[in-house]
């Protein structure tokens, strides 16, 4: 794993250059799963690096995963409303829906078809082993893993290479996947002939983000600030996270890892260090610091949140946008099925 984490890390600072010498070689594609609406952690771990990249000039897919969402539970949930609120999120955080092709899994049949050769170049060995299914089965509490669970990293494979995409900002629990997509790619062109690219991780220099009680960040735990929350439920939220008996606010991301997670969200708002940040607070304490990272978290979503609330207004929008997306990537999805009939001799008219 660490050699291969090594060559994903510098296979994406490669990526930062060509990003810069050659934006428009550079077909992006980012997935979510619509089982929650985004948060803070989403928005400075990877939406704004998706921003950048649209504005960097490259060409950018947004995939809303909704066949991923019962990968690890029953019961697809508010989907129809988390569906809506990710295209709310994503498009009042800056991706251009002009530019951008938004789409859902089960509207596009030709993606999830090539899920089935993309099957026989793996063996069940090789899905068994992979780490962030493992984990994500463990987290969920499952003990029996079912065959969506098992291969879905080979669906993942399809999302990415269905519109060859070369490109994909992730964070690192999704380099195995990742990697087993790269394998697909260059099995099927070993065997059927030159047609799909191996795809490149794009690595988000951005640090982990906990959640307001210093944990991992995550809805069932309560400890999330939302992209859509008003100011004061932000502020109420900030008000309620965990730091420590010491007025004297220090970064030490070891010892005191409350206290560093929250100076890092202002340092991330503000655009500063967090060490300075800290030294400015000096002997505040808890109070200081939570007034301090309330404000620049309300100041850096404001423009986010009302232009939010003004897209939610039209619910046709959302529509109009997925129906767009869509529309366009079936036209991509048909082409590159055709060509892998082509490639597999299975064409008969
Ligand atoms: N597995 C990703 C997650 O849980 C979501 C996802 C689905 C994705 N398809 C993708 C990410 C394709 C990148 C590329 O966050």
């Amino acid at each position: 794993m660490s050699d291969s984490f090594q060559a994903s890390v510098a296979r994406s600072a490669a990526l930062e250059k060509r990003l810069a010498d050659e934006p428009a070689s550079l077909r992006m594609l980012t997935g979510d799963r619509p089982t929650g609406a985004l948060h803070i952690g989403h928005y400075f771990g990877s939406i704004r690096n998706r921003v950048r990249l649209q504005q960097a000039g490259a060409e950018i897919w947004q995939l809303i995963a909704d066949y991923q969402v019962i990968t690890d539970r029953e019961s697809v949930g508010a989907i129809r409303d988390n569906v809506r609120n990710l295209v709310l999120d994503n498009v009042a955080a800056g991706l251009d829906p002009e530019r951008v092709t938004m789409f859902t899994h089960s509207a596009v049949p030709a993606l999830n078809q090539l899920m089935l050769p993309f099957l026989s170049l793996v063996s069940v060995a090789e899905l068994q082993r992979n780490p962030t299914v493992k984990d994500e089965a463990k987290a969920a509490g499952i003990t029996s893993i079912s065959g969506l669970l098992l291969t879905y990293p080979v669906h993942q494979a399809a999302d990415i290479l269905f519109c060859k995409a070369n490109v994909v900002p992730v964070g690192r629990d999704q380099l195995p996947h990742l990697e087993q997509t790269r394998v697909i790619a260059r099995r099927f062109n070993e065997r059927y002939g030159a047609t799909f690219p191996e795809p490149d991780a794009l690595l988000s220099d951005a640090p982990l983000i906990l959640g307001t009680d210093g944990t991992k960040m995550s809805k069932s735990r309560g400890n999330v600030i939302e992209l859509r929350m008003t100011a004061d439920e932000t502020a109420k939220k900030i008000k309620g996270a965990k730091t420590d008996s010491d007025r004297v606010i220090t970064y030490d991301p070891e010892g005191r890892p409350e206290v560093a997670n929250l100076l890092t969200l202002i340092a991330l708002c503000e655009g500063v260090a967090p060490e300075v940040v800290a030294e400015e607070i000096g002997d505040g304490g808890g109070g200081a610091l939570k007034r301090r990272l309330t404000e620049a978290i309300n100041d850096e979503l404001a423009p986010l949140r009302a232009r939010r609330a003004e897209l939610a207004e039209d619910p046709s929008y959302v529509v109009g946008i997925l129906e767009r997306g869509n529309a366009r990537a079936n036209e991509v999805a048909d082409d590159t099925l055709d060509e892998v009939r082509t490639r597999m001799d299975m064409v008969y008219s």
